[in-house]
């Protein structure tokens, strides 16, 4: 029968009942693919693995948060949901509540999200609202809104979305036959390597792992409260995904780093972006800028020697989600394509084969 979504698949390990509606676009089970030269780049010990998460359905690991969160609301009878985002959070709430039949509102900093994303949302019929202020401004909304109204709150505060999340560790470990001795991972509301650290420490009690990894998380320069320990009012950077003051997970990101011993480091936007295009152009994987923070991380740490004199260690970076969301980025960031003559001659001249 093939892969039937993480719930199906992980159901014995997740907050679900013979009666919970189960709302799955068959999300999950994502590879984790082998990549050689960004492993040379660390060390002649490391095995660096990427775990894809930019071809789930709507393009992000957002869709497991959200298999889980609206059928969970579908169950408790809700007739809508509601989420700030920085975008891929609302494309995916949009898609599994077009599927579920609910109404799907959602809150996001003006000129501020990927084009990408914007289409998703509207495409699947959210009602989407643009506010004149940043994502943490359109959470504290959103907040207030569904702490008084009947409207479901689906952003990574609503715990089902953490436990869809965690699914992800599961896949890594099963992947693997064991945990990473790393595990990189870009942060930004802080949800996500709260949802890998619960998802880890979920299988070594359930007796499938026996070491946890060591978490490694990374924010973007211009927005790194937890790195900097105060929150940023006007947070900076061209990974919009991840462009976030006030981390609402702010605290499990830090027991997340201090438990497993690992740490929460910045990378500059122009370290991103050189990931981005390394990612692209030496692995073939197209990612957005967000999620080149863990590749652009593992090797900023290895040249300051942080896996040096270590035992042959694999190492995961996450990649949260697909280059394709975010256009502009990439068109910006390379050539804009030559124009030629439509002759063969001409063609020639520029392509230069031997
Ligand atoms: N990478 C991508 C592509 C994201 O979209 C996000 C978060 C993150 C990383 C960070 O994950 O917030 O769990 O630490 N995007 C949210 C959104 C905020 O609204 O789509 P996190």
């Amino acid at each position: 029968m093939g892969w039937k979504g993480l719930i199906e698949e992980y159901r014995e390990l997740l907050p679900v009942d013979a009666n919970t509606p189960v709302v799955s676009l068959n999300e999950g089970n994502t590879p984790l693919i082998f990549a050689p030269k960004i492993s040379a780049l660390i060390n002649e010990n490391a095995n660096v693995f990427l775990k894809y998460e930019g071809l789930n359905p709507t393009g992000s690991f957002k869709d497991r948060g959200m298999t889980m969160a609206i059928s969970k609301a579908k169950q408790a009878g809700a007739k809508a949901v509601m989420c700030a985002s920085t975008g891929n959070t609302s494309a995916s709430a949009a898609a599994y509540s077009a599927r579920a039949g609910l109404k799907c509102i959602v809150l996001i900093p003006h000129g501020a999200i990927a084009l990408g994303k914007l289409a998703q949302a509207l495409i699947h019929g959210a009602e989407v609202l643009a506010i004149d202020g940043n994502f943490d401004l359109a959470l504290e909304l959103v907040r207030e809104i569904t702490d008084n109204y009947p409207v479901t709150l689906v952003n990574s505060l609503n715990p089902f979305r953490i436990e869809g999340q965690k699914t992800a560790a599961f896949e890594v470990c099963d992947s693997l036959g064991k945990a990473p001795d790393y595990l990189a991972i870009p942060v930004g509301n802080a949800g996500n390597i709260t949802a890998y650290w619960k998802g880890f420490n979920q299988y070594k009690q359930s007796n499938k792992i026996v070491d946890l990894p060591v978490m490694l998380g990374f924010q973007a320069a211009g927005s790194a409260p937890i790195v900097n320990g105060a929150i940023v009012s006007d947070p900076k950077t061209i990974a919009t995904a991840i462009k976030i003051g006030n981390p609402a997970s702010w605290k499990s990101a830090e027991a997340a780093r201090d438990e497993s011993k690992g740490l929460i480091n910045a990378v500059t936007d122009e370290e991103i972006l050189q990931a981005y295009k390394l990612l692209a152009q030496a692995e073939g994987v197209f990612v957005e800028p967000a999620s080149a923070a863990s590749v652009a991380g593992i090797i900023k740490l290895a040249k300051a020697g942080y896996f040096k004199n270590k035992k042959k260690v694999n190492i995961v970076c996450v990649l949260t989600g697909h280059g394709l969301k975010d256009p502009d980025q990439a068109i910006s960031s390379i050539k804009e394509p030559e124009y030629v003559s439509p002759v063969v001659e001409a063609i020639l001249e520029k392509i230069k084969l031997d």
